[in-house]
């Protein structure tokens, strides 16, 4: 702090961010869709941006628009958001999982307009896993053998059989990230409407490797501060 580098600590970085949620077509009008508003990605995107990284934002449907200053790239689907972000992850020093991706898309897609007929039965939509985009930066960082900083991000519910908190730490074991920023939502706040859309937010970074989690509340710019912050800590000079 203080210097121009402490001030500006991402400079000639590359950081890769994905934002918003994704859109899983079912015919040619219709989709399975999230609430993700792109407003925390977003806040994510310009602190990185005032920390003087070079931003690549890849992102879905989102309530607001990308900020000015970086590499936009919008997506649709989570198989467009999975080859946009591997291509741009492979030169990246960091990259942030922000976007809300559908774990599920519909198995097939029809090519006209879904119909509602009285001869036939009302329709079935048979879903299929769509591939974890997470795992994947990881496993390429891996066989890459690259220094890269890979962060998730996860709201997370308690309930009788464990807290918010363990279900976050077993989620980034399996992710194997290096950050997972979760969100704590609590018993008796009604599930994603305290996430989505919202203009406050709290978390708490959880480290792979076991240093200290970090917590953080207030605005999304100062959570995606206080996100920035423990990245550039974790990156030290270029
Ligand atoms: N994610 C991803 N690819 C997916 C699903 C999720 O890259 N197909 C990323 C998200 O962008 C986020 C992190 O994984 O950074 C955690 O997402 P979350 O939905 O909490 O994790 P899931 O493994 O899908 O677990 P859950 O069953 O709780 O939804
Ligand atoms: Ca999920």
């Amino acid at each position: 702090a203080g210097s121009p580098a402490g001030a500006r600590p991402l400079v000639g970085r590359q950081v890769v961010i994905t934002a918003g949620g994704t859109r899983e077509p079912l015919d040619p009008v219709r989709f399975l869709g999230n609430k993700s508003s792109g407003k925390q990605g977003v806040a994510l995107a310009e602190s990185a941006l005032a920390a003087g990284a070079e931003v690549t934002f890849i992102h879905g449907h989102m309530d607001v628009p990308a900020p000015a200053g970086v590499k936009a790239q919008s997506i649709e689907t989570a198989l467009e958001l999975r080859s946009a972000t591997l291509a741009a992850a492979a030169t990246a020093d960091v990259v942030i999982m922000a976007a809300a991706v559908a774990d599920f898309r519909p198995a097939t897609i029809s090519t006209g307009k879904i119909k509602k007929r009285d001869d036939v039965a009302d329709p079935v939509i048979k879903l299929v896993r769509n591939p974890d985009i997470l795992v994947e930066i990881v496993a390429h960082r891996a066989a890459q053998n690259r220094a890269q900083l890979i962060v998730g991000f996860a709201a997370e519910t308690g309930d009788s059989e464990s807290d918010a908190l363990s279900y976050a730490q077993a989620k980034l074991q399996r992710k194997g990230c290096d950050l997972l920023v979760v969100n704590e939502v609590g018993p008796g706040e009604s599930g994603t409407e305290k996430v989505f859309g919202q203009d406050g937010n709290r978390v708490e970074i959880l480290a792979l490797d076991g240093a200290g989690t970090v917590q953080a509340a207030g605005s999304k710019r100062e959570v995606a501060d206080a996100v920035v912050r423990v990245i550039a800590g974790r990156l030290g000079s270029p």
